[in-house]
């Protein structure tokens, strides 16, 4: 008889976890505007927004933090964190950042040009907006089978090759600066990519003399993949698998938070030394000296440790058995999920959950929204919310944080979603509703100017119904036209959204980025009073 696969850790330390109920819920989330994000996470119960930077440290870990060598430069930190890392990444630079956006925007900043084309199997969103940002092109090639959430082939995110030759011979191999491979891919599922298809993506490359990068954030997770589904690979660990995987690379960027089992820490690697000089020169403009990158001596301790434990074999054992627990329980009820289930999340098919509710009705918030109400849990909308109407699906995504819940937590979360499943057709749509504010409330600030360019954006998830409204302006500022993104029913919920982000610091970064390309704005007088077209949705009740 199988045995039940057990945590494979004991609990030295225990964080508190607070009982709401559901009254004190509602009342939490009108006070949210139904934006999860807004929510404290200690009106969470189990929390499953992100796998990132949530995980638990290890004992071993929490003795590197104290061996943490604070030195500004040449630290014996860096040293071990640099050895770990070449130990399994194989790659002859290793530049350390404070997480995986920033190993992503140097990338992309040296290596990218506007008028480029960067080929992903799909660009998780923090990394498409890096390309975006320096006027590239972020084009997703995943394997068809990997937009269909019922189809269980076992590398659902590997990249389609003839269409990654095709597009090559499109645009002409000086356009594409590199090709990514995200493993695992998080945006299609967390589903993992073969071997076998990585080899294949890096003759492409090599065949063009195109750098090939990997967004290696859940690397060890796709190799114990590669190891249970992929003929040849029983035999080898985790680690062997990973060495090889790399190997057929150039360089990579990670994210520590995910499989570097810490709370947070990134890195850059290339084997290209000269860029890597023009990455360090970057580096030291946002992050820091070269030998921490944004970091603390301790910091670099716990990933230098991290990765190694991410590819112990009984801890990949119980990861992956765990994610696949969850979803099997639920989807043998007929819960429908992505399939088969992935790495560090399962996704739940929120169309076929509420097919009562239209994707203009945001069925993913809908049900995010319903299983925070019926047990405090905490998932996250991946669908027309985050990608507007150009939202192949609406995911709900409840990402497992590492080493931190146990089975009955887990337990506990399939009762909830099974109690949501049984009364499903009660669970009501939303709408969006764009209200307009006085400049001190601000939360999206578009110049005026810039209105144009941002319009298809807009549209793609407020729809339809346009209104004139008047700018306002003062001859310093320019003209700006200040605008909230709300939903219904409730009052106003607070929707950080530009190019697909939900994050607030995202908002930051658009606001520099239309302050550098409008430093030429015309004066506030030319342009003031003159009317402008927003896009603006009624509420209404879904
Ligand atoms: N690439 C992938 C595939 C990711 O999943 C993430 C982050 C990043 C890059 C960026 O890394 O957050 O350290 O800057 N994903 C988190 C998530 C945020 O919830 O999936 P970061």
């Amino acid at each position: 008889m199988p045995r039940t696969i057990i945590e494979p850790f004991r609990i030295k330390s225990v964080e508190p976890i607070r009982w709401t109920t559901r009254a004190q819920r509602e009342k939490l989330l009108r006070a949210a505007h139904y934006n999860l994000f807004l929510l404290s996470a200690d009106d969470v119960l189990i929390d499953l927004l992100t796998d990132s930077g949530t995980g638990a440290m290890s004992t071993h870990q929490w003795a590197a933090v104290m061996e943490g060598d604070e030195s500004y430069a040449g630290s014996k930190s860096f040293e071990r964190f640099r050895t770990s890392i070449q130990d399994i990444f194989g790659y002859t630079n290793v530049i350390p950042t404070h997480q995986g956006r920033a190993a992503e925007r140097i990338l992309f900043g040296v290596t990218c040009k506007r008028g480029d084309v960067v080929p992903n199997n799909t660009h998780f969103d923090t990394t498409r907006a890096n390309v975006e940002f320096v006027g590239a092109d972020a084009v997703d090639i995943v394997i068809s089978e990997g937009r269909e959430p019922q189809n269980r082939h076992p590398f659902k995110g590997n990249m389609d090759v003839t269409a990654l030759r095709e597009l090559i011979a499109h645009v002409g191999q000086e356009r594409v600066p590199l090709v990514m491979l995200t493993v695992t891919n998080n945006a299609g599922g967390g589903q993992p990519v073969s071997m076998d298809n990585i080899r294949q993506v890096s003759a492409v490359c090599r065949e063009h003399k195109i750098p090939l990068y990997f967004d290696a954030c859940r690397f060890a997770e796709n190799s114990y993949f590669i190891k249970l589904r992929e003929p040849g690979y029983e035999s080898k660990t985790p680690k062997q698998i990973a060495q090889e995987m790399f190997g057929y690379g150039d360089g990579c960027t990670m994210s520590a938070k995910k499989d570097g089992m810490a709370n947070i820490g990134g890195f850059l690697c290339t084997n290209d030394d000269l860029l890597a000089q023009e990455q360090k020169d970057l580096l030291i403009l946002t992050e820091g000296y070269p030998t921490y990158g944004g970091l603390a001596g301790r910091d670099l301790e716990a990933v230098a440790v991290g990765v190694q434990e991410a590819l112990e074999e009984d801890y990949l054992r119980y990861r992956i058995a765990s994610t696949a627990y969850l979803g099997n329980h639920i989807s043998e009820q007929g819960v429908p999920i992505v399939q088969p289930p992935g790495g560090h999340a399962i996704y739940l098919d929120a169309r076929e959950f509420l097919p009562h509710i239209p994707p203009d009705q945001f069925p993913g918030v809908a049900l995010a929204t319903e299983l925070y109400l019926e047990g405090g849990i905490r998932s996250v909308e991946i669908g027309a919310l985050m990608f507007g109407a150009a939202a192949k699906m609406d995911l709900v995504r409840l990402a497992i944080p590492r080493r931190v819940y146990t089975q009955s937590h887990i337990d506990y979360v399939v009762e909830i979603i099974l109690e949501v499943w049984k009364k499903r057709s009660s669970i009501r749509g939303l709408k969006l509703r764009l209200t307009l504010f006085p400049l001190r409330q601000v939360l999206l600030v578009i110049p005026a100017i810039e209105l144009h360019t941002l319009v298809p954006d807009l549209d793609r998830f407020l729809y339809r119904d346009v209104e004139e409204i008047a700018v306002m302006g003062d001859e310093h500022k320019g003209i700006w036209v200040v605008a909230e993104i709300v939903f219904k029913p409730v009052a106003c919920l607070e929707i950080q959204m530009v190019r697909g982000f939900i994050e607030k610091q995202q908002i930051r970064f658009l606001q520099q980025e239309l302050g550098e390309r409008n430093s030429h704005l015309p004066s506030a007088r030319e342009l003031l009073g003159r009317p402008l077209p927003i896009f603006f949705a009624e509420a209404q009740a879904g």
